[in-house]
């Protein structure tokens, strides 16, 4: 039972002319002035639609990249347009994020428009969570819905800070992030698999230690392999090795081995001279040249990784297995993409949280092949790694209070 309230909390009746201000993460990647992949902008839809549909006044606050001041370059007005084109219907751009101009445009509104704010970073006062800023930002709704679960992990006005001032709820989205990364950690079906990629052991190891002993086998890829490598005494070539974390793979292995948990390492990588350039051969954990660089887990290393899936009832995926972005070197990658459609079509829960992992997914053309893929990069990095999200315990602390009320 997650301690907060959410949108499902809430009738037609409590939403039908009230001014509601939505939280959402947009921050998505633009090229000439268009979304590049409108993900985020897609899992914001249901939660605004269900309050469209209601009747509410939607007041969407939301952030573009981390500009210093007003920046026209960050504009939320290319997703305003987006935003119209999948709602199908208008959506007005606020001149501003708070002051007298929005909030006529907000008084302006009628039953079931919808008004994004300005990027909500052109001010720094809304990283700074300052409260006359944040006590602005509240004058623009009766109620509070906070659905961006890609920010939750920053502690700042539109995110939290506001929730002190109106009645606040968790949007579907958040709703449904938090339910499923959460019932992950604690009520898995098993076998369950965790798969961590990724280039360096100082980013993940927060998610490693969180999850030995909670998942009964886990596979580490990508270059941060070689760092275990190397703590191990195997030749790592040229590979990406992040030395002072060599006693922190040793950690990690003892760990390991006292939970009795399965570490599944590579044993064999495709190799070449160049990140960007081709493939110059297969090497093992015994063999590697010395000029030779690990990009990508070899045959084998899938082969073993496939075999360890096989009746996995959980798996949860984060980190690349090795420099996709180059195809020469995404083979480990997509296949283990191809493994977890495999396994939701099998009947297993798959998980895949994290931006690069989730730009593979969506590469391989498998993101509607699993179970959920989650909108959070940083957020669900911190959320798996068993810490508070901000923007979490402001809707908790919220809920709380309105008991207490
Ligand atoms: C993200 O892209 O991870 C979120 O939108 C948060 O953005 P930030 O890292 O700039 O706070």
């Amino acid at each position: 039972m997650p301690g907060f309230r959410s949108l499902a909390d809430l009738g037609s009746a409590d939403l039908a002319g009230k001014r509601v201000l939505v939280r959402e993460d947009l921050n998505v990647p633009l090229a000439d002035g268009k979304p590049t992949d409108d993900t985020r902008i897609r899992a914001a839809l249901p939660t605004i639609r269900h309050l469209v549909a209601g009747g509410a006044r939607v007041v969407v606050a939301a952030h573009l990249g981390r500009p210093k001041g007003r920046d026209p370059k960050l504009t939320l007005a290319p997703v305003a347009t987006h935003l119209e084109g999948l709602l199908g219907q208008p959506v007005r751009l606020a001149p501003g994020v708070v002051g007298p101009e929005v909030e006529a445009a907000v008084a302006a509104m009628k039953d079931g428009e919808v008004l994004l704010l300005e990027n909500v970073r052109f001010h720094p006062e809304e990283e700074a969570n300052e409260p006359g800023f944040v006590a602005q930002l509240a004058q623009l709704g009766d109620l509070y819905v906070n659905d961006a679960f890609g920010t939750a992990h920053r502690a700042h006005g539109s995110t939290a800070g506001v929730a002190e001032h109106l009645p606040a709820y968790a949007g579907f989205l958040m709703a449904r992030e938090l339910e499923v990364l959460g019932g992950l950690l604690e009520a898995p079906g098993r076998p369950f698999w965790a798969i961590i990629g990724g280039s360096k052991v100082s980013s993940k190891i927060g998610v490693l230690e969180h999850l030995l002993g909670k998942v009964d086998g886990m596979v580490i890829g990508g270059a941060m392999a070689f760092t275990f490598w190397k703590a191990m005494g195997k030749p790592t070539g040229k590979s990406l090795v992040e030395d002072d974390q060599i006693p922190v793979a040793l950690r990690v292995l003892e760990a390991a081995k006292a939970s009795g948990t399965t570490l599944l390492l590579p044993t064999d990588t495709l190799v070449g001279t160049d990140p960007k350039g081709a493939v110059t051969g297969t090497h093992t954990d015994t063999d590697m040249p010395a000029d030779a660089i690990g990009l990508d887990v070899g045959p084998a290393s899938v082969a073993a990784i496939r075999q360890a899936l096989t009746g996995a009832q959980t798996i949860l995926w984060n980190g690349p297995l090795g420099v996709f972005e180059n195809p020469a070197f995404a083979e480990g990658t997509l296949a283990v993409a191809a493994m977890l459609a495999e396994r939701t079509a099998a009947g297993a829960r798959t998980v895949v949280g994290g931006g690069d992992s989730v730009a593979a997914l969506e590469q391989s053309g498998l993101a509607d092949k699993v179970t959920h893929v989650s909108t959070g990069g940083g957020a669900s990095l911190e959320f798996l790694e068993g810490q508070v999200l901000p923007g979490v315990a402001a809707l908790e602390k919220a809920a709380l209070a309105s008991t207490r009320a």
